[in-house]
């Protein structure tokens, strides 16, 4: 997570738990809470059709090569996709596209039914509720675990008054949730930089947790695991689902086997488009999609 983006995390957190606090809950439904049982603030996604992320068409070039080309794919509100495809099919630029490092040359991004992502920075697409972790763990190695944790709750970059000052009732709840979710409450007080390759996965993710975003991304979050961490972590994000939507990029097919467990959909992405969506085994049993995966 880089700095900025932290910030913006914990900025519409801490948002969040003043309105929470405050209990007014207007909304656009009328008073009723939408998704997530969160009444809807500006800026906030209206998730009343049941879509979380929608992308139209969209299509990104670089020097005439189209990394997306006109990608169209949705995601529901609480589900669990994962996303697969050789490599160089566009999955990252996908998510550079979702997240606004990216913008693309065409089509259209949403999130929600009201959030148009392409007229938001990378700050603001943070701040509305959408956490990315990338392929490469990005925690602070001489800090503790709780340490970074904090810091990814507070979003306050001057390390030294952001630790100093107390926690209130609810953050410190949020932490030990997020905690025991990550499976670290045994190692608060150790250094990051002393943590397994796994072990820093897994607070990255908590960091991202920290700030309750509504839609996870996350890009080959189980690379380098062992078989065993690959394992905790795919049940770490069938935990999730649900009260977070995420959009798992893997090439581990034992991971995504795992998560979709035979009942969830799966997008094929090749070329910068959809090539096949469907369960793992039907997509597995494509003639297409053996013919590109052999092709690598
Ligand atoms: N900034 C860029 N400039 C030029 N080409 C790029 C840029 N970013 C990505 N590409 C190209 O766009 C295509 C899609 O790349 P992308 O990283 O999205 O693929 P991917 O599906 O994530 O692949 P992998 O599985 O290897 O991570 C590739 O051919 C890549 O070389
Ligand atoms: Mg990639």
């Amino acid at each position: 997570m880089t700095p900025d983006l932290m910030d913006a995390g914990a900025r519409r957190r801490a948002a969040h738990a003043q309105r929470d606090a405050g209990g007014t809950g207007r909304t656009a439904s009328g008073g009723r809470a939408a998704a997530f049982g969160r009444p809807l603030a500006a800026g906030q996604p209206d998730f009343a059709h049941g879509v979380a992320l929608y992308l139209e068409d969209v299509t990104v070039r670089f020097d005439g090569f189209k990394a997306l080309n006109a990608l169209t794919l949705s995601v529901d509100v609480g589900e669990l996709r994962c996303i697969i495809g050789p490599n160089g099919a566009g999955k990252t630029t996908m998510m550079d596209c979702i997240t606004g490092k990216t913008r693309p040359d065409a089509g259209r991004v949403f999130f929600g039914q009201n959030i148009d992502l392409l007229r938001l920075s990378e700050t603001q697409i943070a701040q509305a509720g959408i956490g990315r972790k990338f392929q490469k763990p990005t925690v602070y190695e001489s800090l503790s675990v709780l340490d970074n944790l904090e810091l990814a709750l507070r979003g306050d970059r001057r390390v030294r008054s952001a630790l100093q000052s107390r926690l209130s009732g609810a953050q410190r709840d949020r932490l030990a949730e997020v905690l025991q979710l990550i499976g670290l409450a045994a190692q608060t007080s150790r250094l990051a930089g002393l943590l397994s390759h796994g072990q820093k996965q897994w607070l990255e993710i908590g960091m991202l947790l920290a700030q309750d975003p509504t839609l996870l991304l996350l890009d080959e979050p189980v690379a380098g695991m062992t078989d065993e961490e690959t394992e905790r972590t795919a049940e770490l994000f069938l935990s999730l689902e649900g009260r977070h939507s995420l959009v798992v990029v893997e090439h581990d097919m034992h991971f995504v086997d795992l998560l979709t467990q035979g009942r969830r959909k799966v997008t094929v992405l090749h070329e910068g488009s959809v090539l096949a969506e469907g369960l793992l085994a039907q997509v597995q049993a494509d003639e297409r999609v053996v013919e590109v995966y052999l092709g690598r």
